[in-house]
């Protein structure tokens, strides 16, 4: 049997925070959960399903198949164990391939160290096997092998993703702090919005939540804005089938929103870039730009979901000036978005508090080492301004 038909353990990583949304899309694309951890869910299936997981998953970062686990304790001991896996069954002698890991091994300092080794095992016996040896590098927009090693054990995956989904292509302009695409298509997801009612984004930076947005509502997957996989470059792809798969989810999308989705943001070269980046993402046509302070955003009637996010004086911008605009919007919310669930994504919680209105939820998220919080308000008719310590 093929390794390509063969049903194995699927490990999709994540931020942390994420977990509870990956799982949701993962039981949704028809797989199981298997298990999960602070920035990682597992799931299993074959490296086949792993391109379908690939082209939906809009939360997970990289989509590793398991190919071995074992006992190691010293890097010999790695190099051992790698050697007795029958890469050349996956890489051809010619192509190239890269490692990375995460390493929680006493013996290593230094995980480069440990991708050597593993790099090492598998050039080796390919070169035994086939008298040729691949080239190997860190670029990894090829086949990337990924090892996990903590204390004795290692588990060494195929990175089917090579590079992270979060890279969908989209964002030739990231002006400053974006937010990855990933977390973003997370926020979104948490908030419920699938496409019915508005979805507004004041201060909508380089476009990203808009865009995720539209490719939520439209049912398009993320994935098709990219053309590169690891897996494709994995002895035994089937290319044809590929492009018939992505044909057919290409052809389920919707052509058409329920809601509006508006995105504005006081910055001209802002909204230039998300226009740009909304264009190569391919949803141009579905996001009503503008160029405004967040407060004279327009908010249709009909309800939806509101999501600003702000900056929080942690990367740019000052937290003293911060506090007035954290207050605005809180009237803004209350005065303009009636009907509506309104976010605010902040890694600041003291300006929140500023914000003036009773959160009904607050989601966890980190973006990249920065803890913050998806806030929700409930801005049904006549919600009541808190005190500011709420
Ligand atoms: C943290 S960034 C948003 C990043 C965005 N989520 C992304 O992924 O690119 C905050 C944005 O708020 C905008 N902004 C700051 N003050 C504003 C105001 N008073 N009205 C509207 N936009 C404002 C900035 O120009 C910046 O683009």
């Amino acid at each position: 049997m093929s390794f390509w038909t063969r049903k194995g353990r699927i490990v999709i990583t994540c931020a942390k925070g994420v977990p509870p949304f990956l799982k949701q899309e993962i039981l949704s694309l028809g797989f199981p959960i298997l298990s999960g951890g602070m920035a990682e869910v597992e799931t299993e299936g074959t490296m086949e399903d792993t391109q379908k997981l690939n082209l939906f998953i809009r939360t997970g970062q990289r989509v590793l198949f398991l190919l071995e686990s074992f006992g190691a304790r010293t890097p010999d001991e790695l190099y051992k164990r790698m050697s007795r896996i029958s890469w050349e069954e996956y890489i051809q002698e010619d192509g190239y391939f890269s490692v990375t890991s995460s390493v929680f091994n006493p013996t290593i300092k230094d995980s480069r160290f440990a991708n050597v080794k593993c790099k090492d095992a598998i050039v080796d016996r390919i070169k035994e096997k086939k008298g040729r040896r691949p080239d190997t590098g860190p670029e990894r927009n090829k086949i990337v092998v990924h090892l996990h090693w903590r204390g004795n054990t290692g588990q060494v995956f195929l990175d089917t993703s090579g590079e992270p989904l979060s890279r969908r292509g989209y964002r030739m302009i990231p002006l400053k702090a974006p937010m990855q695409e990933t977390l973003a298509a997370a926020a979104i997801l948490s908030t419920g919005w699938t496409g019915d009612g508005s979805f507004i984004n004041p201060m909508c930076g380089s476009g990203t939540l808009a865009i995720e947005a539209a490719l939520i509502g439209l049912d398009r997957a993320p994935g098709l804005l990219r053309g590169n996989y690891g897996f494709m470059h994995l002895k035994g792809f089937d290319e044809p089938s590929w492009k018939v798969l992505r044909r057919k989810i290409r052809a389920e999308a919707k052509d058409r929103l329920n809601g509006r989705i508006i995105a504005t943001d006081i910055s001209q070269q802002a909204v230039e870039a998300a226009k740009k980046n909304a264009m190569t993402a391919g949803v141009d046509r579905f996001i009503e730009f503008g160029i405004c302070d967040f407060s004279e955003t327009p908010v249709p009637n009909g309800g939806g979901v509101v999501l600003l996010n702000p900056e929080y004086g942690e990367r740019m911008g000052e937290t003293e000036k911060l506090k007035e605009a954290y207050r605005g919007m809180g009237d803004f919310f209350k005065k303009k978005c009636q009907g509506y669930k309104g976010y605010l994504f902040t890694g600041n919680l003291d300006l929140a508090k500023r914000v003036g209105l009773r959160t009904k939820r607050r989601i966890l998220f980190y973006n990249g080492p920065i803890e913050c919080r998806l806030l929700e308000y409930d801005l049904y008719e006549g919600s009541r301004r808190r005190e500011a310590n709420d």
